[in-house]
């Protein structure tokens, strides 16, 4: 759904209004039935309510479009823009015709690359479109969204234009009340409406259910899923007596400005960009109740630690702690203005319009509160916080032995003391857990120098090391503050997962980011395609079917073991030597891989290659995927940090964590 708003009306501009679309209810597993639901001409009108019901998918196509001349239609520009047009002359007996455009030009086209214009006013839903095509739709939702209405329907499908303004007047406990107990479809749409049907029908049915939000960049997900979990937890708190479990409903809400605060980033799509994809599952117990809640994160963008461009920035935590510090604790992690971190003064950005970052910091320190992080241990993330920061000044010049490596002058030497004092560890132990690496040989250890070059990308890796472990404990710190439920009766997920992704260069994360939107995509399909067919069934309407392109042979293609691509990265993985270049050809040998349809080698390239995706083709360069995929933590890091002094490193650090050269293919 999303990709088909990425086309623009070029009729009346839209501003930056990006979109996304929430799936609710969707259940576990659908058998797979290979083919799309065409439904026939009229057949909404058909209805017992006479209304256009709100359980079907709104992927209706009108077989009846007739174009005549005097037709009002769409037309497809080559810059992907849809005009509008009319019909001057038929040929060939309509299968072709000349339209003029609204600027005065003409063109021959063929009808069916024509789409008719629909009349009257917009639609809160839009099964109710006469003509359901893709420009009828982006019209629909413009012509809306420039009367405020932000959300519309595509039968149970909410689809939700981002106003980048506050609607106060749309949220908050009266609006709640509205929505309370209404049915899909009564009331104007509205993401209360989605959620209250979620509760509903868990509550209805004994049955779990899953809001899906998707969308691209800035679409508004985050936003749309706060105010999916503040519904929830208003109707699940209602009924609710004891205090105490008012304070899971606070939590669960606390949980997002601190994630947020460590796991967001500005971008150059969105200010409070989420880094990282999130899995919100809301408990009820039997009398509807919320419980308890979990909360699921994946794939925190790493990278982004220690490489950022202009004007985006590194994760908000760094620039609020810098600037929101007390005077004490400032010195006791030595702490300088943000523009002196390397990892932060890459870009000049270090402000976000609208925002303070010392309120912020105040507003993360309040949200640890709420979910149990107590003064000390918060002091124990900060350093942990400001240990990355110096770590970042950590510059390195050529040692005394060729190849070698060492820590470039006194300002180094600095950052160097601090971060060993912030993470508790021998000084020297990370000067040389830095500057060397050690081979285990049958003749005992060998440690050998690292030139400036591998020095650096040591330290990198040691940064996202142990920055991503704190945020997994920061994870597992609110599951255990909100506490599980494990008698729940039911419970509602919340998903806010990017969408997909598609940039001039492709690595390893825009190939996870894609999978899981391949897997989403198909589960959608069933979903909607199955609900659709059963409840033509039962309603005994007409309806026939045609073939849909089923993504499962994609997902053959990346999860098929063996033969796919996954598993031949794996096997990669487990040869120390393997470069990309040898992955690739593994890849374009492989039987299985090179017979697929929707795999492809560039034409210039011997490390990259392409999927057909469902929402287009993507090239990924395979350059990192080796080393991205094996995702280990390097021995001398893991050595140095299972023994730090300080406490609350010990605990990111377990003895049992996995040795050095991991197991890969995570
Ligand atoms: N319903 C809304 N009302 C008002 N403003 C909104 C709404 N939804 C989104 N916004 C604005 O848009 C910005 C971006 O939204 P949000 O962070 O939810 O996008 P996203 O889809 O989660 O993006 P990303 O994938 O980058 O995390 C918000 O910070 C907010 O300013
Ligand atoms: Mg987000």
């Amino acid at each position: 759904v999303p990709v088909a708003y990425q086309r623009r009306l070029r009729c009346r501009p839209l501003g930056p209004a990006r979109t996304l679309a929430l799936f609710p209810s969707i259940d576990p597993v659908l058998p797979t039935p290979g083919r799309l639901l065409l439904q026939e001409a009229g057949f909404r009108q058909r209805n017992r309510r006479g209304v256009p019901p709100l359980g079907g998918s709104g992927l209706a196509m009108n077989s009846d479009a007739v174009h005549v001349v005097g037709s009002k239609v769409w037309v497809l520009t080559a810059e992907d823009t849809w005009l509008k047009a009319q019909v001057t002359q038929l040929h060939d007996d309509g299968q072709e015709v000349t339209v003029k455009l609204e600027g005065g030009s003409e063109k021959r086209l063929p009808a069916a690359k024509c789409p008719l214009q629909n009349h009257g006013r917009p639609v809160e839903d839009m099964t109710k479109l006469p003509y359901l095509n893709e420009p009828g739709v982006l019209n629909n939702l413009m012509d809306r969204y420039q009367l405020d209405d932000i959300y519309t329907y595509t039968g149970t499908i909410l689809i939700a234009i981002n106003p980048f303004q506050n609607l106060a007047h749309m949220y908050g406990p009266q609006m709640m009340m509205e929505y309370k107990g209404v049915d899909l479809g009564e009331l104007s749409p509205h993401v209360y409406a989605i959620a209250d049907n979620a509760f509903r029908k868990m509550v209805k049915e004994n049955k779990s259910q899953s809001i899906l939000v998707s969308g691209e960049s800035g679409a508004g997900k985050t936003e749309t899923s706060k105010l999916i979990m503040n519904y929830l937890a208003w109707m699940g708190g209602r009924a609710t007596a004891a205090e105490d479990e008012k304070g899971v409903e606070q939590k669960v809400l606390e949980s997002n400005p601190l994630l947020e605060a460590f796991g967001n980033a500005k971008t150059v799509r969105n200010d409070n960009s989420s880094r990282f994809g999130k899995f919100v599952e809301i408990q009820f117990d039997k009398d509807w109740r919320i419980s308890g809640a979990a909360i699921r994160t994946y794939l925190l963008e790493r990278s982004r630690l220690v490489n950022i461009s202009d004007p985006e920035r590194n994760y908000h935590i760094f620039y609020q702690l810098c600037e929101g510090a007390s005077d004490a604790l400032k010195e006791e992690l030595f702490l300088k203005p943000a523009s002196e971190f390397s990892y932060l003064n890459q870009s000049s950005c270090y402000q976000l319009d609208g925002v303070d970052n010392a309120k912020e910091f105040k507003r993360t320190r309040h949200a640890m509160k709420v979910v149990g992080i107590a003064t000390e241990e918060q002091r124990s993330v900060f350093k942990v916080v400001a240990a990355v920061l110096h770590l970042g000044n950590l510059s390195f010049t050529d040692g005394d032995e060729p190849d070698s490596s060492k820590i470039d002058g006194d300002a180094a030497e600095f950052h160097l003391s601090a971060c060993a004092n912030l993470l508790g560890v021998d000084l020297e132990g990370l000067r040389k857990a830095l500057t060397t690496r050690t081979r285990q040989t049958f003749d005992g250890p060998i440690v050998s120098p690292l030139p400036v070059a591998a020095a650096t990308d040591n330290r990198d890796s040691l940064t996202k090391t142990i920055y991503s472990r704190m945020f997994d404990w920061l994870v597992e710190r609110v599951n255990t503050a909100v506490g599980q439920d494990p008698h729940a009766a039911a419970v509602v997920g919340v998903l806010d997962i990017y969408g997909f992704e598609q940039f001039r260069q492709n690595d390893f994360e825009q190939f996870c980011i894609n999978l899981a939107n391949e897997k989403l995509q198909q589960h959608f399909n069933h979903h909607v395609f199955k609900q659709e067919q059963i409840e033509y069934e039962k309603e005994e309407i007409d309806w026939s079917y045609i073939e849909f392109v089923d993504n499962q042979d994609v997902l053959d293609l990346i999860e098929k073991k063996p033969g796919g691509i996954i598993d031949g990265l794996d096997e990669q993985c487990r040869f120390p030597t393997s470069t990309a270049a040898d992955f690739a050809l593994k890849l374009y040998q492989g039987d299985f891989i090179k017979g697929s349809k929707r795999f492809s080698k560039p034409k210039l390239s011997q490390t990259a290659f392409t999927i057909d995706h469902y929402a287009g083709n993507v090239t990924y360069e395979t350059d990192n995927f080796l080393e991205k995929n094996k995702d280990y933590v390097i021995a001398e890091h893991q050595e140095l940090l299972t023994t730090a002094g300080c406490d609350y490193i010990r605990t990111l650090f377990p003895v049992e964590a996995e040795p050095a050269g991991g197991k890969g293919g995570k």
